[in-house]
């Protein structure tokens, strides 16, 4: 198939590109800087840029990209730079794509499962679970909306509200890693909050699952099907590290820090993979601790 890639450079995206080389696609990156390769393509989201010319005939399209949310303090000029980087990417591509002679089958765009907001508690959040409140959801809902030329144009749209990806290469668990190296690690805040996970090589297999399998479309949350407390996940990964986990962060200690973008550690998101389950979809790594297995071994191997 001949794919094309937005957000390539990033986390799942490199990962993305690899897996789908080695399967033998043909994989087009979008690029907002110089082209390295005779198949990047040039587009400049910002300013609403890309030939779409280029973007004719091929067959499935995949939105990764975002500006890192947890990167920086949530201050109202970073929020306009973590919505812009995922609304106008999006919305230009599937406009862009729309208007395109020879359409693509599919487009697969990035969202989270922060579209159910930080206050859901125990509740079990399937595709159904309506959308929550709070920076996050609003931005996860808009950023969905923004596919819907797209859709308007028959091309199928998969919305992936991603949990956690657990990679040693970057994101949270790369950030966690030498905190509970040092025998710092413990859980924070109540500890009872939930937390939506999948491995690197999951994000990776429902990405390509959901380019070849015709029958999904709409939400799916790519989340592993055994979602745990904050206390849990806090003690699985000291037990795959052999460390103590006895420290503890208190929640005020980490808003007083953190502010409003605490919510990525102290809010509870227990979203269940309901969609993937019910179509067949075989998780690499349901359970954690294989999860962690493989992101460690995979610090080890590099
Ligand atoms: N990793 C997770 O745990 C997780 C969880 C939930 C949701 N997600 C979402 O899934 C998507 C991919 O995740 P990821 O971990 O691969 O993200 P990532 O490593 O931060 O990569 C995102 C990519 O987005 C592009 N980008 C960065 N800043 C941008 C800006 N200001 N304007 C336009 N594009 C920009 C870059 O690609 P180019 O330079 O190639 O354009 C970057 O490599 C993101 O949208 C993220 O929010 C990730």
């Amino acid at each position: 198939m001949r794919i094309l890639i937005a957000g390539a450079s990033g986390l799942i995206g490199t990962a993305l590109v690899q897996f789908l080389g080695a399967m033998g696609h043909e994989i087009h990156r979008l690029v907002r800087g110089p082209a390295m390769e005779d198949t990047d393509i040039p587009w400049d989201p910002a300013a609403g840029g890309v030939a779409r010319s280029r973007l004719e005939g091929f067959e499935a399209a995949v939105c990764l990209s975002g500006a890192g949310i947890a990167d920086e303090r949530w201050t109202p000029a970073r929020k306009e730079v973590l919505r812009s980087s995922r609304l106008d990417t999006a919305g230009l591509l599937a406009s862009a794509l729309a208007g395109c002679r020879d359409r693509p089958e599919c487009f697969v765009c990035a969202s989270a499962t922060g579209f159910y907001g930080a206050d859901r508690g125990a509740e079990v959040l399937t595709e159904d679970s309506p959308a929550g409140v709070g920076f996050l959801a609003r931005l996860c809902a808009d950023w969905e909306a923004a596919s819907l030329p797209a859709q308007q144009a028959g091309i199928r749209v998969a919305h992936l509200r991603l949990g956690i990806v657990l990679t040693a290469k970057g994101g949270a668990l790369k950030r966690m890693l030498p905190v509970f190296r040092a025998g710092l690690g413990g859980k924070l805040g109540s500890g009872r909050q939930f937390v939506s996970w999948l491995s690197l090589d999951d994000a990776v297999g429902i990405v390509d699952y959901l380019i070849q399998t015709e029958s999904i479309g709409g939400p799916v949350n790519a989340v592993a099907p055994h979602p745990l407390t904050n206390a849990e996940f806090s003690r699985a990964l000291g037990r795959s590290l052999h460390r103590p986990t006895i420290m503890r962060v208190p929640g005020f200690g980490l808003k007083a820090a953190m502010g409003e973008m605490s919510e990525l550690l102290l809010g509870s998101s227990r979203a269940y993979p309901r969609r993937l389950e019910a179509s067949g979809y075989q998780f690499r790594h349901p359970k954690l601790a294989g999860a962690l297995g493989a992101a460690l071994a995979e610090r080890q191997a590099n």
